[in-house]
């Protein structure tokens, strides 16, 4: 782009005049991080006690849309293996796949910031992770995302040391849904909840940018969103939480098999149709009003 405006202004330009291409690059390049949304802007959007929206995304109408709606984080989840898949799960959902939809993602981004999650098995040891990471960072995404606790302390310092800016996704972890025994509620046992926060510090002090908790009591959400300095995004984690995040599917009220208390659908009812059910969303994520009680587990 920066390359063919500069070609263009050169056949145009008398012999004359000279111009400084360095400035109409640098004004481009300026112009293009004015809307982008970076780890920087989550993170003063914190301090200011500003909510902001996240969202999962596939493909490049529905990036475009939310990203257009204002929609800070685009997440490509491995939810794809459900979603757009249909499996029952997320756990067969590839590198390939994933790399895949960030490609179709990028394209319709408009700014958000690209987070993509590390599918299954992709990150069982530290290199490991890091080489798949790098498959999704080249792709476009600008953040990749684990599920675990603690033990992912050392891909953590592997990645954010080598650049690349890690959401540890905490609470309820669906790739280990087998070993939880199905999707359950996370951290009502007090002990348990104050793992999840000693272990969030943990990977906050290894260099996690962001975590991500699922699917805990509200009061849980909100200690953990004090106890951290980084932006925390949560979903079924109550209104505490710096952000919220839904699955594309579930905003819009398109998965036909069984939803959490945590979804809401807001399409239904909607007389400006997707656009208005994105702006919905992004409105009541930042005045506080979704998730409202009906969402959220005590
Ligand atoms: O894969 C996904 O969509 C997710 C969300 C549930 C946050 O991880």
């Amino acid at each position: 782009m920066i390359f063919v405006l500069a070609v263009v202004c050169k056949c145009d330009v008398p012999d004359n005049i000279t111009i400084n291409f360095s400035q109409v690059i640098d004004m481009s390049i300026q112009t293009q991080n004015e809307k982008r949304i970076t780890i920087n802007t989550l993170k003063k959007m914190k301090q200011a006690g500003e909510k902001f929206a996240a969202l999962t995304a596939y493909e490049y109408c529905g990036a475009h849309a939310a990203s257009g709606a204002g929609v800070e984080v685009l997440l490509v989840g491995d939810s794809l293996g459900m979603v757009i898949q249909g499996h029952d799960s997320s756990l067969p959902v590839t590198i390939e796949d994933t790399a895949y939809h960030v490609r179709c993602v990028k394209r319709g981004n408009l700014g958000s910031l690209l987070v993509a999650d590390l599918p299954f098995m992709s990150y069982y040891s530290a290199s490991k992770s890091l080489e798949n990471a790098a498959i999704l960072m080249r792709e476009g995404a600008q953040m990749v995302k684990l599920e675990g606790g603690a033990w992912l302390a050392e891909s953590t310092r592997l990645l954010s040391e080598r650049g690349i800016p890690v959401c540890a996704h905490m609470g309820l972890t669906p790739q280990s849904v087998n070993h939880l025994g199905g999707y359950r509620v996370q951290g009502r046992d007090p002990e348990q909840g104050q793992a999840i926060i000693k272990e969030a510090k943990v990977l906050e002090e290894a260099g996690a940018s962001v975590i991500l908790i699922e699917c805990v009591p509200a009061k849980l959400g909100e200690w953990l969103t004090e106890s951290l300095d980084i932006p925390v995004i949560g979903i079924g984690a109550g209104p505490g939480t710096d952000g919220q995040i839904l699955v594309w599917h579930d905003l819009l009220g398109l998965y036909p098999g069984k939803t959490a208390k945590f979804v809401k659908n807001f399409l239904a009812g909607n007389t400006e149709g997707v656009h208005g059910a994105l702006r919905d969303y992004v409105a009541a994520v930042k005045n506080g009003t979704f998730p409202s009680e009906e969402h959220t587990y005590s």
